[in-house]
């Protein structure tokens, strides 16, 4: 009867496409649901688990709000999480949260919903449908209003790209980085932005790399959360300067991410390292895969191992 489901870390935006695109990476979120287990206990493990800390749980928030969407209440059962995914830092561990949480509500009250129907339900919840949708889906996703359902970019594998992600040690809000945006935008930069989120798309559609590049570039949010952020902008310059295809503000911040070919993604690695110590922040750089797998419920078998904590 005990089962788990596990949710993949994501970048929301790419730079243009803010509450748009999103990029599905390889690192892990688990949530273990066992119904034989102490009824109510939670416990989490792995990275950043002390930040969890008296934290509303939003796996189970999310578990909680689609039992009672559906008119039904959940039966008894024992949560172990087990987290990969830094927390408040802009790589999506809320939208993995709540994405595990939602298919294990749907498995736990055999509601086989379809994805579609868990994907509305988690851009309900979240607000917007990038974070979610990569998290559910994998691979790069474009959540379009209105459209029905996801847009599918790409499986991120085909691209020929690695993430190179500057991870600091601060961490965020994502409601202070919204909080920083101005309520209207001048012309010119709502245009630039329709010019590059939509070449950005094409690129990721047809695995152009010098059009992803050209895309990355972001007048809508970065200009304004550099100023929350100021190691972003060099961090973001020493990536393409050591070759990136392109670089951006990940999520809401403070992450910092690049996409990079395999052959260039040790520089990448070592520039945000660099820049990072020359502007005084401290962080570490890792490479990640793009992944074609969202969440799904997976067995005993093939269940991470990841530290406690
Ligand atoms: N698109 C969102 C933002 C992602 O940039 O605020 C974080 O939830």
């Amino acid at each position: 009867m005990r089962f788990t489901v596990r949710a993949p870390a994501s970048s929301a935006n790419l730079g243009p496409g803010f509450d748009a695109l999103g990029l599905a990476l390889d690192l892990w979120n688990e949530v273990e649901v066992d119904p034989e287990g102490e009824p109510g206990a939670i416990l989490v493990q792995g990275r950043d688990a002390a930040l969890l800390d008296g934290r509303e749980n939003l796996a189970l928030r999310a578990m909680r709000i689609l039992a009672a969407d559906h008119g039904r209440a959940l039966p008894p059962f024992a949560l172990t999480l087990r987290n990969q995914v830094p927390v408040a830092r802009g790589l999506g561990s809320s939208a993995a949260a709540l994405v595990a949480g939602l298919l294990a509500a749907d498995r736990l009250l055999g509601l086989a919903l379809a994805d579609g129907e868990i994907y509305a339900a988690a851009w309900r919840m979240e607000g917007h449908g990038d974070n979610v949708g990569a998290a559910l889906y994998g691979g790069a996703v474009l959540a379009v209003p209105n459209a029905g359902g996801v847009v599918r970019l790409s499986p991120g594998d085909d691209l020929g790209l690695v993430a190179v992600v500057f991870i600091p040690e601060v961490t965020g809000a994502t409601w202070a980085a919204r909080a920083a945006l101005p309520g209207t935008v001048p012309h010119p930069d709502a245009a630039f932005n329709v010019a590059t989120a939509a070449g950005l798309s094409v690129g990721l559609l047809t695995r152009d790399h010098a059009l992803i590049g050209a895309g990355m570039r972001d007048r809508l949010h970065e200009p304004y959360r550099a100023r929350l952020f100021p190691h972003l902008t060099p961090l973001m310059d020493a990536a393409r300067d050591a070759g990136a295809v392109g670089a951006c503000l990940s999520g809401a911040g403070p992450s910092v991410l690049a996409l990079a070919t395999p052959e260039c993604a040790a520089a990448v690695s070592a520039a945000f390292e660099a820049e990072a110590r020359r502007v005084g922040v401290i962080g570490e750089a890792v490479t990640l895969a793009l992944v074609p797998q969202g969440a799904a419920v997976i067995e005993a078998a093939v269940r991470l191992s990841v530290g406690g904590g």
